[in-house]
């Protein structure tokens, strides 16, 4: 018994640590880019500290090159970059949003703001193509994108890279967000293990360029197609919000506030093998 209480005791500790230090502002900023753009926000809140670590040390050591961060939001993964080591002056942020890139150059003095397109990465990347790149780090939502577009992505990230360059990406479903057909002959992938504290829960993938890399199992190519479905679905929910609190602008009625409730927790809920269910029948 008195075990059981130190358990529940412990998780409601992990619980306040999965939440503190992330400021209750930046929850609210994501809600309404999500709600303005849910294809390009594609969470429901910030990345936590856990998360966000497990990125920046799957870039590893940095001594000199750049790191650039795609997707950055309101910095989470950013800040445990610096922590990590990486200098500011060695940082380029690419974001999309406006109003995130604002925020990013206030709370990361020294720290090179991009306002651009990620997926238009070396045109957005044009006047830093005499510096050597040492990583890209992502937090796009990839899975809201075609397969052709993401293998683009990842292409032109390692043809901006020095050699020995690495691509790092989070997802939160079970297969590589960067179609594995894409990556045969290419790129070597490696995930971690799901990072249960984090809401949902993710895994971190590291790609390096590799000519042995092996072809895709058939069934990582199936976990891919149900990953994609289950983040085509979940956009779209978030987009009947968007439409509805557009329509409603200015008076915040209570059937948008429960639209938002229910994605919300519905999100909070889903487990990254849900998709299992969903898995389309062999041909
Ligand atoms: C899932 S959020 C991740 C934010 C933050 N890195 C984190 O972990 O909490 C995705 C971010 O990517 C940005 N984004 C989406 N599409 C983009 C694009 N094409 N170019 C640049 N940024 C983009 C969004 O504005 C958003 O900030």
């Amino acid at each position: 018994m008195a075990r059981l209480l130190k358990k529940r005791v412990d998780l409601s500790k992990m619980r306040a640590r999965l939440r503190s230090g992330r400021p209750l502002g930046d929850e609210v900023r994501f809600l309404k880019t999500l709600f303005e753009s849910p294809r390009l926000t594609g969470a429901v809140s910030p990345s936590g500290r856990f998360l966000a670590r497990a990125m920046a040390r799957a870039v590893g050591p940095v001594r000199e090159g750049l790191v650039v961060e795609l997707g950055p939001g309101t910095g989470p993964v950013t800040r445990a970059l610096i922590e990590q080591g990486v200098p500011p002056d060695q940082l380029i942020l690419v974001e999309y949003e406006a109003t995130f890139c604002r925020l990013l150059s206030q709370r990361f003095p020294g720290v090179r703001v991009v306002q651009g397109d990620a997926y238009a990465l070396r045109r957005t990347l044009a006047d830093l193509a005499d510096r050597p790149i040492r990583a890209v780090v992502s937090s796009l939502p990839l899975l809201n994108q075609p397969p052709a577009r993401r293998a683009a992505l990842i292409e032109d990230a390692f043809a901006l890279m020095a050699p020995g360059g690495v691509f790092v990406q989070f997802t939160y479903g079970v297969a590589s967000p960067i179609p594995r057909p894409a990556s045969a002959g290419r790129f070597s992938a490696h995930a971690t293990a799901p990072i249960w504290l984090n809401l949902p829960p993710a895994r971190v993938w590291t790609y390096r360029a590799d000519p042995n890399a092996s072809a895709p199992a058939p069934l990582f190519s199936r976990l891919c197609e149900g990953a994609d479905r289950m983040g085509e679905e979940w956009v779209g929910k978030a987009e009947a919000a968007g439409r509805l609190l557009r329509a409603k602008r200015g008076k915040l009625g209570a059937k948008v506030r429960a639209h938002a409730k229910d994605i919300l927790s519905e999100a909070r809920r889903r487990k990254p093998l849900d998709i299992f269910r969903n898995l389309p029948p062999r041909d």
